[in-house]
């Protein structure tokens, strides 16, 4: 008789692989990308800069920063075929499907899809960093009816996602709080659509492939979708006043709070204070009547969810009500972590390349034993 092997439903605890992209330290529940801890890249430099930190593993001095920045804005437009191919979607269908389709449809265009040089992987990365919030603003203007806004060379990669999604770019406080989100959304180590994007990689397929599939893994309200449900959650419960009653009956249900645990973060995600703190200049400074209601229903369900639960919220929790006081509709909040999260993911894909080895792993088996099939 063999032995029953020991298993990891969900892979939880299990170190699949090394990385040097970054890591979580659990002993001070800080997250660093190339050593450098997130919060001291999100004060101190662009989400540009962050992205080419996760790509090369340096930061750019002036003269690199300046080139990337030049290459991105102008990569950003997307050409006839791709604007006609995607206008053809439902105006109704999820702006994350219309992602997922775009990526695939770029991968379909490039004639060096198939080479995984790193040099033709890092221009393919620079190309869907520069395109897809372009395709986001599209979709974002087209489910208000409205006509798409070409993207401003002249603008950074914030400023320029308001100016095409609406028409303006807001108050340097709006901005810096999106910038801040982007960072803190760019990397986080094998989480869901990392490994997706990882796995895919690991057969020898191409770089949009991968990142088709993550999207995919993203979109799930166990992982990136729930920046989405947190919103969706406070148009429903929608007085603080009735945040405790409504989460005792939530969790007497059963029902996942979005927004709340994390798989690796047992004592609070470490991106949330940065996050939390930015949502609060945000509000202060805002002019969205429902803005003090909100935050008060927000602080409300997290302080009642402590003391049922003594589970903290994640990073999706203040980026969720930070996107919709900005004027994001709520299903643009998971598109705009795929903007960011998809510099974590290349730089994953182009790591997995560089010491490849097929991810295949064992299941064991509990079905039927064998038995004869029936004759005739
Ligand atoms: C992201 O991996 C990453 O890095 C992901 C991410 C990234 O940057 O890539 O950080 C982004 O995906 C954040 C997570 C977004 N998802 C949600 O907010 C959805 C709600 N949260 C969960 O369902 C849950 O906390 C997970 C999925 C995030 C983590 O799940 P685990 O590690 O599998 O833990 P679990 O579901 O087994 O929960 C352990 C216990 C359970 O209670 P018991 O059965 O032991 O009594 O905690 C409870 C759970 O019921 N619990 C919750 C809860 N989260 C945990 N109960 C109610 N609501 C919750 N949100």
């Amino acid at each position: 008789m063999t032995s029953t092997p020991e298993i990891h439903r969900g892979l939880a605890g299990v170190y699949a692989d090394t990385t040097e992209v970054s890591t979580v330290i659990q002993e001070t529940n800080s997250l660093t990308y190339r050593g450098y801890a997130v919060q001291d890249l999100a004060a101190h430099h662009s989400f540009e800069a962050v992205s080419y930190l996760l790509w090369h593993g340096e930061l750019p001095d002036e003269k690199q920063l300046a080139a990337f920045e030049a290459a991105e804005r102008a990569l950003r437009p997307l050409n006839r075929t791709e604007s006609e191919l995607l206008a053809r979607l439902p105006e109704t269908c999820h702006p994350m499907d219309v992602l997922r389709t775009a990526v695939s449809l770029f991968g379909a265009e490039d004639p060096r899809e198939d080479d995984n040089g790193e040099e033709a992987n890092l221009a393919k990365s620079l190309s869907l960093f520069a395109k897809l919030p372009t395709v986001v603003a599209a979709h974002q203007r087209r489910r208000r009816g409205l006509d798409p806004i070409a993207p401003d060379p002249r603008l950074g990669y914030a400023e320029n996602f308001f100016h095409m999604c609406f028409g303006e770019v807001p108050d340097e406080e709006v901005v810096r709080c999106f910038e801040i989100s982007l960072t803190l959304y760019a990397e986080h180590s094998f989480n869901a659509s990392t490994f997706t994007a990882r796995v895919i990689t690991s057969t020898l397929s191409d770089l949009y492939s991968a990142v088709t599939g993550a999207i995919g893994a993203l979109k799930g309200p166990l992982h990136g979708g729930a920046n989405e449900a947190v919103m969706d959650m406070l148009d429903e419960v929608r007085d603080p006043a009735d945040a405790a009653r409504w989460l005792d009956q939530a969790l007497a249900e059963k029902r996942k709070i979005m927004g709340f645990g994390h798989r690796v973060y047992k004592n609070g995600d470490s991106r949330v204070p940065i996050m939390q703190g930015a949502l609060d200049r945000l509000v202060a400074q805002s002019d969205n009547p429902e803005a003090p209601r909100l935050d008060k229903l927000h602080a409300a369900l997290r302080e009642a969810m402590f003391e049922r639960k003594q589970i903290h919220p994640n990073l999706d929790y203040p980026a969720g009500l930070a996107y919709h006081l900005m004027g994001f509709d709520t299903p643009v909040f998971t598109p705009i972590f795929v903007m960011s999260r998809v510099t974590g993911w290349t730089a994953h894909i182009i790591e997995q390349l560089s010491h490849n080895s097929l991810i295949r792993p064992l299941a064991s088996y509990d079905g039927v034993a064998q038995r004869e099939v029936p004759k005739g």
